[in-house]
C-alpha cells in the first residue's frame, strides 16, 4: 500500500512536470483514480514542499520542486544497486543513528539509509554534539553489513571520507580535504564528519551504522558559534545554495563504487586515492588517542589505514583511532 501511494505521487509529479497545466479530471483519467484522490495526493505533495498552483480555468500547474530530502527525489538519481535502495525519511528525529541501529537490529538490508531534515540529538565523534538545523545539512545513517573483522572497521570511515570528498568535487567549485581519519575540511574548517557505530562479535561484525553529517546550507555564522569556530558550511565557503539531494545521490553513487573495490581488494587498493585529498601527512600534529597525547610529524598512513606519527625522539607510533590537531601544516616546526 505504501509503495502504491509513493508510486502514485511519483506519477503525478512526472505528469505535472511534463504538462504545463492539467485539470484534476484529466490527471485522474490518466491514472485511473478519482478527482478527490488526485486532490489528496496534490495536497500531500504540497505538504512535502512542492509548489503546485491550481486555478479553476487551467487546473494544476507545477511551479517548483521541493528542497526536502524526500526518497522520491533521491531515488531517481541513484546509480547504485545496494546503497540507498531503501530510504527511511524523517522530518525530525533525535538521531538517525538510533533509528538505523534499531532497523539493522531488526534485519534491515545493507544499503538502507535513514535520513532526516533535522536532529534534536545529533551526535558526533568523541561524544560531541552535531549541529543539525532543519534543511540546513544532510544527516544520514547508512546500514552496512561487511564481512570484516572488528579490527578493520576503522577503514570504513576512511573510505566514506574519500567518497564524500569526491562527491563534493562533482557538485561544488570547492577543493575538499580529508583530515585523518575522516573530517572533511575546506580551508582547514570542518564541513562534514563521519561517525561509525557497530554491533559485533569477537569474530565478525553484525552491522555498521555509518553516520554522515554534512553542513550544506547551514549559515556559517551559526556553525562558527556552535563549534567554537571549527565548523563551516558550503554556503559559507562559496556563497551558493547547494542541492542537498544531488549531494546525497553523488555520495551514495561514489560510496558504492569505493566500498565494492575495498571489499574486493582491501584498503591498500584505495590508499593512493585517499591520499589525493589527505591534508594530514607531512603536517606536525598532536593526536589525542584514548588517554594518550602524541605529538610529532604525520609521516604516512599504512595499508590498514593507520596513521603513522614520528615523534621528535624518532619513535614511530601507529594510531588506530583518535582526534588529530594540525599544529603546522608544513611540518616545519
Ligand atoms: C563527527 O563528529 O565528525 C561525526 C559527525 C556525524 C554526524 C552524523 S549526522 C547523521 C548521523 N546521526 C548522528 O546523530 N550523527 C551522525
Amino acid at each position: 500500500m505504501i509503495i502504491k501511494i509513493f508510486r502514485m505521487r511519483e506519477l503525478i509529479l512526472n505528469i505535472l512536470q511534463q504538462e504545463k497545466h492539467i485539470s484534476g479530471e484529466n490527471l485522474g483519467k490518466r491514472l485511473n483514480i478519482s478527482r478527490t484522490a488526485v486532490w489528496k495526493h496534490i495536497n500531500e505533495l504540497r505538504r512535502r514542499g512542492y509548489k503546485i498552483e491550481s486555478s479553476p480555468r487551467s487546473g494544476y500547474s507545477f511551479i517548483k520542486n521541493t528542497s526536502l530530502l524526500l526518497p522520491e527525489e533521491i531515488s531517481p538519481g541513484l546509480q547504485t544497486s545496494v546503497m540507498g535502495k531503501h530510504i527511511k525519511y524523517y522530518r525530525e528525529i533525535s538521531s538517525t543513528q538510533d533509528i538505523a541501529a534499531r532497523m539493522a537490529h531488526e534485519g534491515a538490508a545493507e544499503g538502507t539509509i535513514v535520513i532526516a531534515e533535522t536532529q534534536s540529538k545529533g551526535r558526533g565523534r568523541m561524544g560531541r554534539q552535531w549541529v543539525s538545523p532543519f534543511e540546513g545539512g544532510i544527516y544520514l545513517s547508512l546500514i552496512l553489513r561487511p564481512k570484516l573483522l572488528p579490527s578493520q572497521i576503522m577503514q570504513i570511515p576512511l573510505i566514506a571520507g574519500l567518497a564524500l570528498a569526491r562527491a563534493i568535487t562533482h557538485i561544488l567549485p570547492l577543493q575538499p580535504a580529508i583530515k585523518w581519519p575522516n573530517d572533511i575540511t575546506i580551508g582547514r574548517k570542518k564541513v562534514a564528519g563521519i561517525l561509525t557505530e557497530m554491533s559485533s562479535e569477537i569474530d565478525g561484525v553484525n552491522y555498521i551504522i555509518l553516520g554522515v553529517g554534512i553542513n550544506v546550507n547551514t549559515p556559517a555564522t551559526l556553525l562558527a558559534e556552535q563549534t567554537a569556530g571549527i565548523g563551516t558550511s558550503f554556503i559559507g565557503e562559496c556563497g551558493k545554495y547547494t542541492s542537498r539531494v544531488r549531494l546525497v545521490q553523488s555520495f551514495l553513487n561514489e560510496f558504492e563504487l569505493i566500498y565494492q573495490k575495498y571489499l574486493d581488494s582491501g584498503f591498500g587498493s584505495i590508499r593512493k586515492d585517499w591520499q589525493v585529498y589527505d591534508t594530514t601527512i607531512g603536517a606536525r600534529v598532536r593526536v589525542k588517542s584514548g588517554n594518550r597525547n602524541i605529538e610529532g610529524r604525520a609521516i604516512d598512513i599504512d595499508d590498514n589505514g593507520f596513521l603513522l606519527v614520528k615523534t621528535d625522539k624518532g619513535s614511530i607510533n601507529r594510531i588506530i583511532n583518535g582526534d588529530v590537531f594540525i599544529i603546522d601544516p608544513a611540518g616545519l616546526n
